[in-house]
């Protein structure tokens, strides 16, 4: 395919919020397969294909919760009722929780730190895609995200790291307004004071 100037496409690009309060209906399976082929279009040095996605809908948020909630009071055995109560229900603010991690390997030319980016930008690309069908999502990480034992009851490998939490649904508020940035506060030229 040859790309063409695409106005749509920028623009929701230019667009784009976050939704922290999400309802159903949550994107169907057909949906999340084309959502997943344009995640699958990250930027990824030698294909090395790091991305790893989890579903949770349904009943299964509550045994996700659950399992983020015993694998935290195992590292923090001081959490109040009132935080491990939050992070039992946590998954069920959204009908669909997708964790993402990266599955990292040994490569010459590719460090850790490159496949991460990889799978940031899948986890990026999944959310525009989710966007562009008309769902809201937000990415969250907090300590659960970093969490060995977290990683451990996930099966994750030694090596892998959980890269965020996507809540997925339908947005319950409209798109919040957003300050336009200044480009001067981030884009430099080269050579010019
Ligand atoms: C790696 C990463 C981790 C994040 N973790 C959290 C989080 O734990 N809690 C949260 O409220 N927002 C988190 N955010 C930010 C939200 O996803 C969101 O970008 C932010 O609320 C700003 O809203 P906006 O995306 O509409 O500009 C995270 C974003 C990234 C990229």
């Amino acid at each position: 395919m040859t790309f063409k100037e695409n106005t749509a496409f920028l623009s929701a690009l230019q667009q784009r919020v976050s939704h922290p309060r999400l309802e159903s209906p949550a994107p169907n399976s057909d949906q999340m397969a084309s959502c997943y082929r344009a995640a699958f279009r990250a930027p990824d040095h030698a294909w090395l294909r790091p991305w790893r996605f989890v579903e949770c809908q349904g009943e299964q948020r509550l045994a996700m919760g659950s399992l983020i909630a015993e694998a935290m009071q195992q590292e923090q055995p001081d959490l109040t009722a009132a935080q491990v109560d939050k992070l039992v229900n946590g998954p069920q603010r959204a009908p669909l929780l997708i964790i993402c991690y990266a599955h990292l390997t040994d490569h010459p030319k590719v460090p850790a730190s490159e496949q991460l980016l990889a799978t940031g930008c899948a986890l990026y690309g999944l959310s525009l895609a989710l966007r562009a069908l008309g769902f809201g999502s937000v990415w969250r990480t907090g300590a659960s995200c970093y969490s060995r034992a977290v990683h451990n009851k996930l099966g994750l490998r030694e090596q892998d790291q959980l890269v965020g939490f996507l809540y997925v649904g339908t947005a319950s508020a409209a798109d919040k307004s957003v300050p336009e940035l200044t480009q001067n506060d981030f884009v430099s030229q080269f050579g010019r004071p």
